[in-house]
């Protein structure tokens, strides 16, 4: 994909198909189901924004929401290093399920796993 970007390589249909699977597994998750809200449908509809846009296709999170601070929206939130591992195991469930592989998956998800630890806000214990 080296002459792409990633969002051109995963494709827009392929994208949205790992977020509705990946969010599937969030509100199943005994981890992370606790501090989603239960009609994940909006929430999925930002995720497809913002990773359309992280994965260098056009800015529609940014058009619609403004600046994404992922960090700082994540606040309000304890993110806890067990959520996080939670999270990337979501992803990698969706991911197999839709059929992500090789370089281009392992690229998205490197990127994806910098960004989980950097949300996390609260210890462990605390969580
Ligand atoms: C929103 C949890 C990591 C992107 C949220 C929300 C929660 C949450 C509870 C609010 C959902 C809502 O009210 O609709 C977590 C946890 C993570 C994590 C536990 C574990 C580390 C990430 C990562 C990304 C991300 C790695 C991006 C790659 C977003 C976006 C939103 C969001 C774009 C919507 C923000 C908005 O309201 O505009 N997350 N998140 N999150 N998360 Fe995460």
């Amino acid at each position: 994909f080296h002459s792409m970007t990633p969002f051109d390589a995963i494709g827009g249909e392929k994208l949205e198909q790992l977020v509705d699977t990946f969010y599937s597994h969030v509100s199943r998750h005994p981890d992370l189901s606790p501090i989603f809200p239960s009609d994940l449908t909006e929430t999925a509809r930002k995720q497809k924004q913002f990773l359309t846009q992280y994965l260098g296709g056009p800015s529609l999170y940014t058009e619609e929401h403004g600046h994404p601070m992922l960090r700082a929206r994540h606040m309000p939130f304890d993110i806890t290093p067990k959520r996080a591992a939670a999270w990337l195991s979501c992803m990698q469930r969706a991911m197999d399920e839709v059929g992500l592989n090789g370089e281009l998956r392992t690229f998205i998800f490197e990127r994806l796993t910098l960004t989980a630890h950097h949300m996390v806000n609260t210890p462990d214990e605390a969580g």
